[in-house]
């Protein structure tokens, strides 16, 4: 086992059947090995410093009809919302005072947001905090777009690869969505300069050992800044509504792989790890990651931002969220830090 883990610190990378190994063998004993080294490899360029990012869910339209997804548009059961630019000027506006340096815009694909509105919001969050960074999730769009975003202010850009396995993502996307497409935006993007995150859900439908080896490879080929990894978690108006949902344990011990795999890489402990655990993103942190994201958005919409059932932190404040994760941070020996929190250059 020590052999294994010892050429990943060392190495930064396995063979195919060495990452195998390790996902079919993962004992709470390689778990505590593994996530050592990541802490290890982790405090070298972080020290006990966790990113904190304010997270802006603006809009649960959208086009796409993912199966896993609760805010797929074949579910006519969500209840629609949108926010306006006033309304996610104003969640800037609340997260700046409480520290936040990043806002990150997530949303569905939503049409009628359209590419000019986004392009002017990201001009008006740029103009009032030139010392913020300016992340976007809002999926696959043309190569002109992410070029028109990048020039109005944007400077970072999450979108999950989900799986790298083409056969994989034809089971938990309809027909006209391609892994093609995706991987494609995520090298434009990059090209254009974004600092690009990546990533995948652990235990989605039908993913096997295979398939995540798989993701391993692609994301070191890629070498993204960010890499957002989290537990599929089933949604009640999904057709995946049944399928179980990833594990703690599984999550954890690849959150380790990945941070000995890409030491400087932002990694977030994310809010999907905290809903399948009370201490999960405790648990993240201690696995390797170094990232958080509260939420900014307003509580009034928070419940209908739902991609999987039983969220986490759909009442709460955004002073609330802030006040409690610097709180578990400090119960684990960890401290949030209120800048940027740029991928580093050196
Ligand atoms: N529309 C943008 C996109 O496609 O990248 C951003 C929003 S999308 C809902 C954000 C991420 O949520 C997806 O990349 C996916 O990995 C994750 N997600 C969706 N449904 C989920 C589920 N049931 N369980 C866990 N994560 C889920
Ligand atoms: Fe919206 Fe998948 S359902 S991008």
């Amino acid at each position: 086992m020590n052999e294994i883990t010892e050429k990943l610190e060392n190495e930064q990378f396995l063979e195919k059947d060495e990452f195998k190994w390790l996902l079919e063998n993962n004992t709470p004993e390689l778990r505590a090995d593994l996530s050592k080294r990541a802490q290890r490899v982790a405090g070298e360029t972080f020290g006990k410093g966790v990113y904190v990012r304010g997270l802006i869910e603006f809009s649960n339209y959208c086009k796409n009809d993912c199966y896993y997804c609760g805010i797929r548009c074949g579910n006519e059961q969500a209840h629609r919302y949108r926010l306006s630019e006033q309304e996610i000027l104003d969640c800037c506006a609340i997260g700046y005072d409480l520290g936040f340096r990043t806002f990150v815009l997530q949303g569905g694909e939503d049409p009628d947001f359209s590419d000019q509105m986004m392009v002017e919001l990201i001009g008006k969050i740029r103009a009032g905090y030139n010392d913020c960074a300016i992340t976007l999730s809002l999926g696959e769009r043309p190569r002109a777009v992410y070029e028109a975003f990048f020039a109005a202010g944007a400077n970072r850009y999450l979108l999950r690869h989900e799986t790298a396995t083409a056969e994989h993502y034809q089971k938990l996307h309809p027909r006209e969505l391609l892994l093609e497409n995706r991987t494609e935006c995520l090298r434009n993007l990059k090209e254009i300069g974004f600092q690009v995150g990546t990533g995948f859900m652990v235990g989605s439908p039908h993913q096997t050992v295979e398939n995540l080896v798989a993701d391993l490879v692609f994301i070191k080929e890629l070498n993204p800044q960010m890499i957002g990894i989290g537990p599929f978690i089933p949604h009640q108006h999904t057709p995946y509504k049944d399928a179980e949902a990833g594990t703690l344990e599984e999550t954890l011990l690849l959150i380790s792989i990945l941070r000995l795999m890409l030491p400087k890489a932002l990694i977030p402990a994310t809010t999907a790890l905290g809903t399948i655990d009370p201490n999960g993103r405790e648990l993240g942190i201690l696995a390797g990651a170094n990232v958080v994201m509260p939420n900014l958005s307003p509580v009034s919409v928070r419940k209908d931002y739902s991609l999987y059932d039983n969220k986490i932190c759909t009442g709460d404040e955004a002073a609330e969220c802030r006040v409690c994760l610097s709180k578990r941070m400090e119960g684990i020996g960890y401290e949030i830090l209120t800048h940027r929190g740029d991928y580093p250059q050196k």
